[in-house]
């Protein structure tokens, strides 16, 4: 079975059709900018630009970085405020007529890993973070999603973690690779600290250069393994979530 899956980010909203047997892309996707600023209609109408380059019809999975409720998108870091109390679902579903979910970015992403990527077949306490233009989590105990995490927003030496810890952060702060691992690790601890988790799943782009970083996060109890699927992972869940519509 193929349904859609489309990936909403700080930087680029991609979407590609998903094989659900296998957990993979059935055509290469197609990533366009996320407009600036990204309010709500500018980045639904990009939605709607991606799903009919594909001419496609059918249930629609979107993931949104931010806490959704309901389909009701309560928080916007990285978006435009607008997006604070907005009913995406409906608006979504409307604009593009099909029926539509709506979860969050690091939600999806997680649930495409434990079922095709890194942990799968593996029980016990996992916590995907996504690192990207924020820091994104999603917390599995024995299989099953603890939605809206957020651990990305703990609060860590006074500042925002994410705000320090991103790959974003690593951008603009021009940070070599083994300065911003030297954050990451102490992120790392104190999300430990709080959940002793038995695995941590990194994912985002930059799981695919894990060996740049990786050697220098120890003192770590949990494996760390990088995300399998990489940055197709929030497209695969997306549409994993859109298979139960
Ligand atoms: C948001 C999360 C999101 C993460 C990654 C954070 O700023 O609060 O909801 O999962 O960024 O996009």
């Amino acid at each position: 079975m193929n349904v859609f899956g489309v990936d909403i980010g700080g930087t680029g909203i991609k979407g590609a059709p998903v094989d659900l047997d296998k957990g993979e892309l059935t055509a290469e996707r197609l990533k366009l900018p996320t407009p600036h600023p990204a309010t709500p209609e500018s980045v639904i109408e990009g939605v709607r630009e991606v799903v009919t380059h594909f001419g496609y019809s059918g249930p629609l999975g979107v993931t949104f970085p931010g806490v959704v409720t309901d389909g009701v998108t309560r928080t916007a870091a990285n978006v435009d405020a607008g997006w604070v109390g907005f009913d995406a679902r409906s608006a979504i579903g409307a604009r593009l007529g099909l029926p539509v979910v709506v979860l969050n970015d690091a939600d999806a992403a997680g649930v495409a890993e434990i079922t095709f990527g890194a942990g799968r077949g593996r029980g016990g306490t996992i916590i995907m973070l996504t690192l990207g233009t924020g820091i994104g989590s999603a917390l599995f105990i024995d299989g099953r999603l603890v939605p809206n995490t957020e651990l990305g927003h703990l609060e860590l030496h006074g500042h925002d973690a994410e705000k320090k810890a991103s790959v974003k952060a690593r951008e603009d702060e021009d940070l070599s690779w083994e300065h911003w691992a030297h954050r990451l690790k102490k992120y790392l601890v104190h999300v430990e600290m709080l959940f002793s988790p038995d695995l941590f799943v990194l994912g985002g782009g930059i799981s695919r250069k894990s060996e740049k970083f990786l050697p220098f996060i120890d003192g770590i109890r949990a494996e760390i393994v990088p995300a399998e699927l990489q940055n197709n992972a929030g497209i695969v869940g997306a549409a994993m979530a859109a298979a139960k519509l």
